[in-house]
């Protein structure tokens, strides 16, 4: 099914990738908007000192400013950094810090949403090789997906473990669950659900986790939630 032209599937990545751009560039324009008024509040204090209170809060306007230029620095150079990424090959990766990174992207929509986004990373997991942009791209995919399904006061969890040859990054949801006659159909490239989807999500991941040695794998139950596996090799194990 996938291993059609590799070409076309290139482009599909690529597609995949400018999709999720664009939701990441309209998350990161409504995120800005707290820092800078922040930002503004402070300049105002500050231009405008008053009386007693003056030093301390000086000192905390200056405090709460720099906290929300980082905030505001660390969102614009991950998006970048996503961005721009990819052509670095393949690298000794942390899993941890890829589902961080992903935590970071997805929890505007997440608290939106009402939606609990929950990390659990193993102690002393071993990292693996792969190419850290790609796989950025599918824990993005796989929390998005998760983030469909759930819609309201549901729970996502990105976890990251052991288990004997391999190292896992599991996207687990209690959202609507897929129902087992569809189970077979959602790897394929354009079989969508969603008004307004294009059923590349899973396709490219697909490809991605292949790309990178890696196997992708689901459970499902209609109505209580799914959880996906992106399955690697420790380094090492064949
Ligand atoms: N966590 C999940 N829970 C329930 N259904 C899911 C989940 N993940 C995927 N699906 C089902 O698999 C289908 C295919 O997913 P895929 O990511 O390939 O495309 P999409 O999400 O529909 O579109 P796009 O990725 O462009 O937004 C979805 O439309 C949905 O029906
Ligand atoms: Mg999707």
């Amino acid at each position: 099914m996938l291993k059609k032209n590799g070409k076309k599937l290139d482009k599909d990545i690529q597609k995949n990738k400018i999709l999720l751009l664009g939701k990441l560039f309209a998350t990161l324009a409504h995120e800005i908007r707290n820092p800078l008024s922040v930002l503004k509040i402070n300049l105002d204090l500050i231009e405008i000192p008053n009386s007693k209170t003056e030093e301390i809060e000086f000192h905390e306007s200056i405090s709460t400013s720099k906290e929300a230029v980082e905030r505001i620095e660390t969102l614009v150079a991950q998006t970048m950094e996503f961005l721009r990424g990819g052509g670095e090959g393949k690298t000794h990766v942390s899993l941890i810090e890829v589902a961080e990174n992903a935590h970071k992207f997805l929890l505007f929509r997440a608290n939106k949403d009402n939606i609990e986004l929950i990390t659990e990373y193993e102690a002393d997991l071993p990292k693996i090789v792969a190419n850290k942009n790609e796989i950025l791209q599918i824990v993005i995919n796989l929390v998005n997906n998760a983030m469909d399904a759930v819609n309201t006061d549901g729970y996502i969890k990105i976890k990251t473990y052991s288990a004997g040859a391999e190292v896992v990054l599991e996207v687990e949801d209690n959202g609507s669950g897929i129902k087992p006659e569809m189970q077979s159909k959602i790897f394929e490239e354009y079989y969508t659900t969603k008004k307004g989807g294009t059923g590349l999500g899973l396709a490219v991941c697909n490809e991605i986790a292949q790309k990178n040695g890696a196997k992708l794998e689901f459970s499902s139950k209609y109505g209580e939630g799914t959880s996906f596996y992106v399955r690697f090799k420790k380094i090492g194990e064949v």
